[in-house]
């Protein structure tokens, strides 16, 4: 590579090696500290943890499994104290829970109800307040007025927009289809200008149970269902979970209609404990990977929402009214908008479709009889409008400048190439960056490009491309979610899943740098224990302090990683990140980042 024509990135720190071990490892000269753990009481009459002995009334007080989303809402103007708010997608059972060893799919003989009720408990979100204290280290405030936990065990919430009180949405419990108990998967999310959380609902299908199984003993959906072509778009059932052998809602045999109040993004007012978290239906369904938010050059607020499928779309909504600095009128933005799905052209445009009821082919004919038919079946929608079907969108992020950059994780299944999805057998992924005409993020057209792609530059026939002058610790593959820092800079996390043999690194943070000469230079800041993936990452406003979630560690891909031959069990996890104490599992854990001495991370 010739250096002077590749420039440095403007991210200041040594890289951190690349590679897999037991413990978590961040760039020299920065902390890495745990924060909250699986089970950390976050009220003031929450029980200390006792792994042996869980229950789910203990569990709807202490933080929930699987942190991914991380947002943070200050509460002084100092930025020394906040709410953190934060997503738990899923559970791992067979590192949760002592005794059960990983449980088959079809019969889940070891999940007792009350195993069910803690796996539920442990799902939602968890609000807790935390405080920077003068050593410059963050602490948890147990007592926190807004501190609170949101489940799909006990929470209460309502549905707006144009699917709320439609007739598919009418269920036994709720006959006027505008009320839920409980949100499932909430993977990534966004905090709106206005400082509400909004948590992204993905992968619901997998929560639906039947007692109709096929010869395979799969859980399918009789063809004579109303909802058989619906449901067969969206995978539903999935069955991943035995919560539909205890709970009615979760068994599509008893509640049918039950699936259809799930796939949404939903609101939660953290400043208020006693609020009840609203799914908006304007923003679509799908399996919402993100929502992170922008105010446009016009005012209009603006949402990047990726459906994470192999061959699924990239979607924006567009609210008709402008932020302002009404609460309650700014939640009413999440009502009134249009939902857009993308077209990537080979000419290097994107054109923003727009999913309305009565436009083009969304009409009766078609089965979509209102705007609620549309938002039910935004996946149907959009195939019908001629989106681009994509590499599984994950999180997508926004910046003030027009520009967006869209994560597209892996697809190993696509045969034929586009200039958007440009790999076939894509095992590594990339990143395309948006630029919407005019700078402006509520313009339904704008252009694209291709800022890396992902996998290894030095094996050839993965046909990667990077800036040269990003190291052997500096390339990664599987971008996942993604974040803006105070100074516009971009940051990558990665989720390998079952590709992490491919890569043997871990995963982790990397600083993608987007500008200049050095464009496309990816450097590694943290690493995750074995197993981990990578979430969060959530920077401060003032650059100082940055959030990270390490996600099931012990997990994914220790089966295929030298040294680690082997599935993880309670009993036999492949690490134990991060107490390291013999009786221990791995637990899923925030980890708060600072630089030594205090100052601008990477700077
Ligand atoms: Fe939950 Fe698409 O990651
Ligand atoms: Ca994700
Ligand atoms: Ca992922
Ligand atoms: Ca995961």
């Amino acid at each position: 590579a010739d250096a002077a024509a590749h420039a440095a990135s403007r991210y200041v720190f040594d890289e951190v090696t690349a590679g897999n071990d037991k413990t978590h490892h961040v760039a020299e000269g920065y902390d890495a500290d745990i924060l909250l753990r699986w089970g950390d009481p976050i009220t003031a009459d929450a029980p200390e943890f006792d792994v042996m002995n869980q229950t789910a009334a203990a569990q709807l007080k202490q933080f929930g499994y699987n942190n991914d989303y991380v947002g943070f809402v200050p509460l002084n103007d100092a930025g020394t104290r906040g709410l953190l708010c934060v997503n738990h997608e899923y559970t791992n059972e067979e590192v949760m829970f002592p005794g059960i060893g990983r449980q088959d799919s079809v019969d889940f003989d070891g999940m007792t109800p009350e195993l069910i009720d803690i796996e539920m408990a442990a799902h939602g979100g968890t609000v807790v307040e935390i405080a920077r204290g003068d050593d410059g280290k963050w602490s948890v405030v147990r007592d926190g007025k807004m501190n609170r936990r949101i489940t799909p065990l006990d929470t209460e919430m309502t549905l707006s927009g144009p699917a709320a009180g439609h007739k598919r949405l009418m269920t036994n419990d709720d006959p006027t289809g505008t009320r839920v108990i409980g949100t499932i998967n909430n993977c990534a999310g966004g905090m709106t200008p206005w400082g509400t959380w909004l948590m992204a609902e993905e992968n619901f299908h997998g929560y639906f149970w039947t007692d109709n199984v096929d010869a395979d003993g799969k859980a399918v959906i009789d063809s004579g269902n109303p909802e058989a072509t619906s449901y067969g778009r969206y995978g539903v059932p999935g069955a991943w979970y035995a919560w539909g052998k205890t709970h009615d809602r979760w068994n599509i045999d008893r509640e049918p209609n039950m699936p259809n109040k799930f796939g949404w993004v939903v609101e939660v007012d953290p400043m208020d404990p006693t609020s009840t978290p609203v799914k908006h239906t304007a923003l679509g369904r799908f399996r919402h990977e993100g929502a992170e938010t922008i105010v446009a050059s016009d005012g209009r607020l603006v949402i990047y929402m990726g459906d994470d499928n192999r061959f699924d779309y990239q979607y924006k909504y567009v609210s008709d009214g402008t932020v302002s600095d009404d609460r309650a009128a700014n939640s009413r933005l999440l009502e009134e908008g249009t939902l857009y799905a993308a077209r990537f052209d080979e000419d290097g445009t994107v054109t923003w479709l727009p999913l309305v009821h009565g436009e083009g082919p969304l009409t009766a004919e078609n089965g979509f009889n209102d705007q609620g038919d549309v938002m039910i079946d935004t996946r149907i929608a959009a195939d019908l409008l001629g989106a681009t079907p994509m590499d599984r969108p994950e999180d997508a992020q926004p910046r003030g400048d027009g520009t967006a950059y869209i994560m597209l994780t892996n697809n190993s299944r696509r045969e034929e190439a586009n200039a958007a999805n440009p790999r076939p057998e894509n095992n590594f992924g990339h990143i395309i960056e948006i630029k919407e005409d005019g700078g402006n993020h509520s313009a339904t057209s704008g252009t694209w490009s291709i800022l890396v792609k992902c996998g290894d530059p030095a094996v050839a026939e993965v046909g990667a491309q990077w800036n040269p002058e990003t190291s052997e610790n500096g390339w990664f593959g599987s971008p996942d979610n993604c974040a803006i820092d105070a100074d516009g800079r971009l940051w990558i996390s990665t989720d390998q899943g079952s590709n992490w043999g491919k890569t043997g690194k871990s995963d982790g943070l990397y600083a993608l740098e987007t500008e200049g000469d050095a464009r496309g230079t990816s450097k590694l800041f943290f690493r995750c224990p074995v197993g981990g993936e990578m979430c969060g990452p959530y920077f401060t406003d003032d650059g100082e302090t940055l959030f990270l979630a390490v996600q099931h560690p012990g997990t994914d891909g220790t089966k295929d990683l030298a040294g680690f031959e082997r599935n993880s069990t309670f009993e036999d996890p492949a690490t134990r990140w991060p107490d390291f104490d013999p009786v221990m599992p791995p637990r899923p854990s925030v980890v708060v980042v600072t630089k030594k001495g205090g100052g601008k991370i990477a700077v």
